[in-house]
């Protein structure tokens, strides 16, 4: 099929004019071409036409383009009032209520109308873009494209595949999504395609967390901000989106992968959701909002106490130096021996392993044994992690120690992993998993989920940073010791750490 998405005059229309056709409006006519926009409301659509107008006139008044730019692109925008004014379109994005019988209605009607050579692209979110395809007596020029909300701040979009999309469709897509200044990636027809699929490591291994009762929401987000570097903790972000609207999607996805444990949602979310407590959008979720900031409790103040000396656990030679320094520092002596001495506060760094496992395999004594996360270093925030039988005192200690230089410290219960380890190795497996079925190459799944969900880094490079070896070490011993199989670790995440090579390398 001969289809040039570089033609100056290519034209798309745009069905629905919400919130996503407005936005995909816009940055097709500022990406150069001619939008047609319809709506079953003619209201929204001449609403739509005007909203556009000022988005792009604000884009010139901030001198993000010039004044005859502008006033180009408005220009490039027209209203139509019935599907039969798409005929001559060259794509035809279709963005109105996320329902598959209303959907497949409308890709019916429109292929009466559109030319052979059209291509058809649903902005759907959760539906099977293959299943809206069967409608159409020609699926194989269907496809999804996904974008994000508010599309012209958002620059992801995914360009998706459905079991029947010939390749140049997708080529196309690409094209044309380059066009619109949006960073295309490319996703097979599976659920939650890359982002709403790569994003359930994050919140659904906190809530397993809070579950065991481990550590409390805000050190979760603690941790996971001031530590392992995210913009938001993950039980703020649940309060961002609302439990009304990510529990369901947690839900779904889980059923749409036929009870994958790894997806498994959390009773957690259920009954706050089944209470009201949504989060910031009603003020209540998590955490209580006033002036729409969340209040969170006051963090723990580091005590004014040191153990007698310490002696460090010689597993992880890096660790031992690192942790021996701090102590140095703290003027708490560093014991030497191969064993510690009766008094010592033993310092261990383990991977995936609770305190209790830790001391029963080396023959340390738990009461006075507590655990430090090495995984991300010693800077931002640092985890001690107590065993059932530690004592307050013991606890503090630590605490003071390890707080001494004013780097504040969460103090959790004993956990097959610490806090960070466990969510970071589960949004990398998940991804790695993502690479394994071929949803995207590996590639495509950093670049959609930094730019998605903002994440630091992509997580599979994530990973090759941390040292994969380290992440396969987390999640063997977190599936050993917990029996849980949504800890099993991807093909793709173990082979390559194995073999020492990246988890970016396909093949
Ligand atoms: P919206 O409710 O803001 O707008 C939908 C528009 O479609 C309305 O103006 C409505 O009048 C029109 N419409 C409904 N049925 C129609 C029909 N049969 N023919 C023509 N127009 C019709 O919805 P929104 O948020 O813009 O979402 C649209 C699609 O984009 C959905 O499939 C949604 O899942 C997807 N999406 C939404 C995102 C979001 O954050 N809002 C993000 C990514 C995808």
């Amino acid at each position: 099929m001969t289809f040039d998405p570089t033609r100056d005059d290519l034209s798309i229309g745009i069905i629905g004019a919400g919130a996503m056709g407005r936005g995909i409006a816009q940055v097709s006519a500022t990406g150069g071409m001619t939008v047609k926009l319809f709506d079953a409301n003619i209201q929204a659509a001449e609403e739509a036409c005007e909203f556009v107008g000022k988005m792009i006139h604000r884009l010139a008044e901030k001198g993000k383009l010039e004044d005859h730019e502008a006033e180009a692109a408005s220009a490039r925008i027209e209203m139509v009032s019935a599907l039969d004014a798409l005929a001559d379109c060259d794509l035809v994005v279709e963005a109105i209520v996320e329902n598959l019988d209303i959907k497949k209605s409308v890709f019916k009607d429109l292929e009466a109308v559109v030319k052979d050579t059209c291509i058809l692209a649903s902005n759907t979110s959760s539906l099977s873009v293959t299943a809206i395809a069967a409608a159409c007596e020609k699926p194989e020029r269907v496809a999804g494209l996904h974008f994000f909300n508010p599309v012209p701040l958002m620059k992801l979009v995914e360009v998706i595949g459905g079991v029947m999309t010939e390749h140049w469709v997708l080529d196309a897509l690409v094209s044309i999504g380059e066009r619109m200044g949006r960073v295309p990636v490319v996703a097979s027809d599976t659920p939650g395609f890359i982002v709403n699929h790569a994003g359930r490591g994050y919140g659904t291994e906190a809530l397993q967390v809070v579950k065991e009762n481990v550590a409390d929401i805000a050190d979760i987000d603690r941790i996971m901000t001031q530590a392992a570097g995210f913009r938001m903790g993950p039980f703020q972000l649940l309060d961002l989106t609302a439990l009304d609207v990510s529990h369901p999607v947690m839900e779904s996805l889980y059923h749409q992968y036929y009870q994958e444990p790894r997806f498994r949602p959390s009773p957690l979310t259920k009954t706050r959701m089944d209470a009201g407590l949504y989060g910031k959008k009603v003020g209540r979720g998590f955490y209580t909002y006033e002036d729409g900031q969340a209040q969170m409790p006051p963090d723990h103040p580091t005590p004014d106490l040191r153990p007698a000396s310490v002696w460090i656990s010689p597993t992880d030679p890096e660790a031992r130096d690192s942790l021996a320094a701090i102590a140095k520092a703290a003027g708490v002596k560093v014991e030497a021996g191969p064993t510690p001495s009766k008094s010592a506060l033993c310092l261990i760094a383990p991977l995936g392993q609770d305190v209790t496992s830790f001391c029963v395999e080396h023959g340390l004594d738990p009461a006075r044994t507590v655990a430090i996360d090495m995984l991300f270093g010693l800077t931002g925030r640092r985890t001690i992690m107590t065993s059932p039988l530690t004592p307050k005192e013991v606890a503090e200690q630590a605490h003071g120690l390890m707080g001494a230089d004013e780097t504040p410290v969460s103090v959790i219960a004993d956990s097959t992993g610490f806090v960070a380890q466990r969510i970071i190795a589960n949004v990398i497996n998940v991804a790695a998993d993502m690479a394994q079925q071929k949803i995207a190459s590996p590639a495509d799944i950093d670049k959609a989920v930094k730019l998605g969900l903002g994440y630091p880094i992509g997580p599979l490079t994530w990973g090759d940073d941390l040292g994969a070896k380290k992440i396969l070490t987390i999640l063997t011993n977190m599936q050993t010791l917990s029996g849980d199989p949504r800890y099993r670790p991807s093909p793709w995440l173990r082979r390559r750490a194995q073999l020492g090579v990246s988890l970016l390398s396909e093949g």
